[in-house]
């Protein structure tokens, strides 16, 4: 790895264990405040993206970043690195004490329009569960670092594979209401006797779906919102780039979610990832 890109991940490490502490000993109210797209903040949200934010700004490499609670990419220098990160996925999950997380796509541009996942030199994602862990995808491996006791990462696995298995992970069920083959593809993995695991966020589900080498999450868009809700540069993106390089796949149901070039900041789409043949099946039944 280049000894920038090794800098750049650095300072999003050293983020992520501020984050980490700061879940373990702040509140959990609302901040008053609501992100761009209308959803409500809670203080953890606004207190993570600033730490984020700061971390990054101490690095003269990282020149750009975009987060999922800010309305517009902030230039920070002339750095040739950027980041695109979502500070706290899944935070409505803090308060009943569910693992939740933060993911991070890193890239080399000035500009975050137009980029495609595949663009990016390195995703990670941090779990905030019982134990604080990260996994990353760099130079084609995906490993897993636990943080321990002296509050440093060490190496608990370094070779992530994702194969074949039967478990899933069903996002948005609301749309078999309306989607046949959506309820379909449902119940043809309940009558295979697939092994349901959904906690309702997406860092701590794809995390058990990289760290017992299958699996398949969906999150299909339905009626007035056919794209679904997930974000395609915050959440999609990163977590594409750690699936594929683990020898899964990530789709929309037509386009891998890597190749999808990004239109604008806040694009949602619809995401089927994990296991390759999940997600060819998921591409079959629901395109
Ligand atoms: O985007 C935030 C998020 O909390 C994801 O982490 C999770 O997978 C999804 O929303 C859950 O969505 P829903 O609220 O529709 O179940």
């Amino acid at each position: 790895m280049e000894d920038e890109l090794f800098s750049v991940l650095g300072t999003l490490k050293d983020a992520v264990k501020k984050i980490a502490h700061a879940i373990e000993v702040s509140g959990t109210g609302k901040a008053g405040t609501q992100n761009i797209y209308g959803e409500e903040q809670l203080a953890l949200d606004v207190l993570s993206d600033n730490i984020v934010q700061e971390e990054c700004k101490k690095n003269p490499l990282i020149g750009l970043i975009a987060s999922e609670e800010l309305p517009d990419e902030v230039k920070l220098g002339n750095g040739k690195y950027a980041v695109a990160y979502d500070p706290l996925d899944g935070s409505s999950l803090v308060d009943v004490n569910l693992a939740v997380g933060s993911i991070f796509g890193i890239y080399k541009t000035d500009t975050f329009l137009g980029v495609k996942g595949a663009d990016q030199v390195a995703a990670m994602i941090a779990v905030y569960g019982p134990k604080t862990t990260i996994v990353l995808a760099v130079d084609n491996g995906v490993k897993e670092f636990v943080l321990n006791i002296e509050n440093k990462f060490i190496l608990s696995n370094d070779n992530i594979k994702v194969g074949e298995g039967k478990m899933f992970a069903p996002g948005n069920l609301r749309a078999a209401i309306e989607r046949k083959d959506y309820l379909d593809l449902v119940n043809f993995w309940c009558k295979e006797q697939y092994t349901l695991r959904y906690s309702g966020g997406m860092v701590p589900d794809l995390n058990q779906i990289l760290l017992k080498g299958k699996g398949i999450f969906s999150y299909p868009g339905y009626g007035d919102a056919p794209n679904g809700k997930l974000r395609l540069l915050f959440e999609c993106a990163p977590m594409a780039l750690l699936m594929t390089q683990a020898g899964g796949a990530a789709s929309d149901g037509t386009i891998d979610i890597l190749e999808k070039p990004l239109k604008k900041l806040d694009q949602r789409t619809p995401i089927y990832i994990g296991s390759k043949a999940e997600v060819e099946r998921c591409c079959k039944a629901l395109s």
